[in-house]
């Protein structure tokens, strides 16, 4: 059986670099590698409802900045079906069969739920829609038989309990139909959790310190030019710290040897920039501008991409609506495999219809 490859975003905002590092570029890699028989890429509508219910124009207005943000990555729809969580309801379904295997405790336990509670004062009035979030992922995920799932950092307590519940699954109906999938994590440390342009740790549209992948290149260098960097290191001789110092994770996520080559002749690589940075001497708009060409030469091409697709919106949209189609005869089959192990495929199972037949001593 070959591999089968599906991740997701929710579409609560455009994405940004921190979205492309932590796992759009590594999709892209794997959608070009070959490896894998099939691909679904997922617009997690429904998801993003459970903790925007009240906002649904939001969602709606962001399906297409996310599928142009997709497209203008380089995911090809040729190799890779992309699609809209909620246009296919046998996801839902499942859901509701598969909560039957998670206790109350078991998602309340759940890291990435727990820090979503707090950072949203859910705390006294959780929405269950939210709550339960995490075994619609697993049905996302579970429902494409899908082995691999590239993600962030934060989405590993949703596969976790994705494999818990397919192998619950398995214990009390029927082993051999859903599959334990893995995820994928950036072996990039950088990569993992992009700080923001301020230097906190996450970047996030609510705090204004984001790099958005469909931002001009203008912006780009307005936004690098004023990031944050080493509070201590006030002047140029003054030696520089690269911890907390966002400039340095960028370009630990971004930066290559030809970058250096190019733009920065007077260093090989990395580690020869930081060593000077460190000793003293080595100013920070020096860094920032060399920084602002590494990102310029990396969204160059998603930029040009992108132009293409916002001039076919019609055409977007129908990637969008045969992406669907693909993944919900997909989600389809696995339904059913589901239900007939689950025994509630009463219309199709003849030996049961005839077995009350035979109890009722019909002729
Ligand atoms: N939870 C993911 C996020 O926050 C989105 C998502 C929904 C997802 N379903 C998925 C990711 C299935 C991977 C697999 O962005």
């Amino acid at each position: 059986m070959g591999k089968i490859m599906l991740t997701g975003d929710r579409p609560t905002g455009r994405l940004h670099i921190g979205h492309y590092v932590g796992s759009l570029r590594r999709r892209v890699e794997l959608q070009n590698s070959g490896e894998f028989e099939k691909i679904f890429i997922m617009i997690a509508d429904a998801q993003a409802l459970t903790d925007n219910f009240e906002n649904p124009e939001k969602i709606r207005q962001n399906i297409i900045e996310v599928a142009l943000d997709y497209l203008s990555a380089g995911l090809d729809p040729s190799k890779s079906n992309i699609f809209i969580q909620s246009m296919i309801p046998e996801l839902t379904e499942l859901t509701f069969y598969y909560a039957n295997l998670v206790t109350v405790s078991r998602l309340q336990r759940n890291p990435t739920v727990k820090s979503e509670i707090q950072l949203r004062n859910f705390e006294t009035s959780i929405p269950v829609g939210f709550f339960t979030y995490p075994i619609s992922q697993a049905s996302d995920i579970t429902a494409f038989k899908a082995d691999t799932v590239p993600v962030g950092e934060d989405q590993l307590p949703m596969i976790e309990q994705t494999r818990e519940i397919v192998r619950k699954f398995g214990q009390t109906y029927r082993e051999g139909i859903l599959v334990e999938p893995n995820a994928l994590l950036s072996s990039n440390t950088a990569c993992l959790r992009l700080p923001g342009t301020d230097g906190q740790a996450k970047m996030s549209k609510s705090l204004g310190n984001c790099i958005y992948l469909a931002d001009t290149e203008k912006d780009v260098k307005k936004k690098i030019m004023g990031m944050y960097t080493d509070p201590l290191h006030i002047h140029i001789e003054d030696p520089g710290h690269l911890e907390g110092n966002p400039v340095f994770t960028y370009l630990e996520a971004f930066s290559k040897p030809e970058h250096f080559a190019e733009f920065l002749p007077d260093y090989a690589n990395l580690d020869e920039l930081k060593e000077h940075y460190t000793r003293g001497g080595l100013g920070d708009g020096t860094v920032k501008k060399f920084l602002n060409n590494v990102m310029q030469t990396e969204l160059a091409p998603l930029r040009a991409r992108r132009a293409e697709y916002e001039k076919d919106i019609y055409g977007v949209y129908e990637i969008l609506k045969n992406g669907t189609e693909v993944a919900r005869e997909e989600a389809a089959k696995t339904l059913a495999e589901v239900k007939a192990a689950m025994k509630i495929d009463y219309f199709t199972d003849n030996a049961l219809i005839a077995s009350h037949a035979e109890k009722y001593n019909n002729k």
